[in-house]
């Protein structure tokens, strides 16, 4: 039986994996102009960060973490998000000690449990930022707009973005009361999950897929009704600064996301009309984290994206590729195709050349699949008369040049408008 990855892994193989790089370049290119400087956070943490940080009673954490003992007998866990780390971080090593906010972004694996499907892996790629100590929505909207702009700069357009507040620990308790008493109304339509998330953590009944769960939900209590007046005017500058950002967006009661940590602020970039896979990237505030995990109390809000899902709607990359292909004949020209292939790289020029020791027939045909525009020719002749021969890998015309001139061109096709090679 030939090797396979485990279930819900995948490779990402070329020209795949170049529109994972073009994400990567956008991501960072926005990080750094929006002044988000990146952390590389452990893929595994102590178990206890994510049972306190994400909760007890989420799908993630009851059903979904990769756990295991150490050979010291403590509890790890592969990391499923990366909030909990960055503010984990964040604690250990005093950032905020130096001025707030303080802005990080973060790229790597994240690993959940899940039943795979398309859109849907075991191991998959969040790309995030987080933004430490304010409780402005000015924060809110700068990693709403930044994640906009991430998906608008890769040419992703017609997203909802769906937005709502959940309140806070001065006006969510009501609202839970409320939102419990309408559901027992209803229990015994309730799935077993969904009884027991009904009296520990009620707004997670609606991450419930199940038909009656959803039925039974129909007409409750919605948290917009509870909100206090602080969280309903951060809720109406938040949409304020959207509009004059000119980020078109929907507010949506129902959203209420599959973490605990947040409060007020929640947002989904969703992809319209497509089932449960349908968030490309989300986030939101999350005010009382920081302090629930043994820091000061520090507000904050961020996003994730998933990396999987933006790059299956990515096109393919068309990267032109430029520079030469080194053809040689054995014994002295190999060593000269050596010299101007080390000296190529020297001055940033890309260059190839065969490794399989192949007949001068076979290396052309090589160049011709490396699909360089140019091959540069090397035998006793040239070697003997000091110039390379150039052959046009497109037209087949061939002519004598010296290295100075080789380098001249393509140091002039490596600007923008620099033509071919
Ligand atoms: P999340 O909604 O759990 O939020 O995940 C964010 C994104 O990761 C999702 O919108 C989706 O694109 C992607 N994703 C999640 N699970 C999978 C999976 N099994 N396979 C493929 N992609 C997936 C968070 O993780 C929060 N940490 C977001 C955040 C940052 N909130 C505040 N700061």
């Amino acid at each position: 039986m030939k090797p396979h990855a485990p279930r819900g892994t995948r490779d990402v193989l070329p020209p795949e994996s170049e529109a994972w790089q073009r994400l990567m370049d956008v991501a960072r290119e926005a990080f750094w102009l929006h002044g988000y400087r990146e952390i590389v956070l452990p893929v595994m943490e102590h178990t206890e960060l994510f049972i306190r940080g994400i909760g007890e009673n989420t799908d993630i954490v009851s059903k979904e973490m990769f756990t295991f003992r150490d050979k010291g007998g403590r509890s790890l866990t592969l990391r499923p998000e990366a909030t909990a780390g960055v503010v984990r971080a964040f604690i250990e090593h005093g950032l905020g000690e130096k001025g707030l906010p303080v802005k990080l972004y973060y790229c790597g694996p994240m690993f959940r449990h899940e039943r795979p499907q398309a859109g849907r892996y075991r191991q998959f790629h969040q790309l995030g930022a987080e933004h430490l100590g304010s409780a402005h929505p000015l924060a809110d909207l700068e990693i709403i707009s930044l994640c906009f702009r991430i998906l608008e700069k890769l040419g992703l357009r017609g997203l909802d973005l769906v937005v709502n507040s959940v309140g806070d620990r001065v006006c969510r308790p009501a609202y839970q009361d409320g939102l419990r008493s309408f559901l027992a109304g209803g229990a015994d339509q309730l799935c077993d999950d969904c009884r027991r998330r009904m009296e520990a953590s009620p707004l997670r009944v609606f991450d419930c897929k199940r038909e009656e769960c959803r039925e039974t939900l129909r007409g409750a209590p919605r948290i917009s009704e509870y909100l206090c007046p602080d969280c309903r005017e951060h809720l109406r500058l938040l949409r304020d600064y959207l509009k004059a950002a000119g980020i078109d967006f929907r507010l949506e009661p129902e959203l209420v996301r599959g973490l605990d940590y947040y409060t007020r602020t929640v947002f989904e970039f969703q992809v319209p009309g497509e089932g449960a896979q349908n968030a490309l990237a989300a986030g939101g505030r999350y005010d009382e984290l920081v302090a629930s995990l043994g820091g000061k109390d520090t507000p904050a809000v961020g996003f994730s994206l998933g990396v999987e899902r933006v790059v299956l709607r990515l096109d393919p990359v068309k990267k032109e590729k430029k520079g030469i292909y080194i053809v040689s004949k054995d014994g002295k020209p190999k060593l000269r195709a050596l010299e101007l292939l080390r000296e190529s790289h020297h001055r940033g020029f890309p260059a190839e050349m065969d490794t399989l020791g192949r007949s001068l027939k076979a290396q052309m045909k090589a160049a011709d699949r490396a699909s360089r525009p140019l091959a540069v020719i090397i035998g006793e002749e040239e070697l003997e008369g000091g110039f390379l021969t150039l052959r046009d890998m497109c037209s087949s015309a061939q002519e004598r040049v010296t290295e100075e001139e080789l380098w001249r061109r393509l140091e002039k096709a490596s600007r923008p408008d620099g033509g071919k090679y």
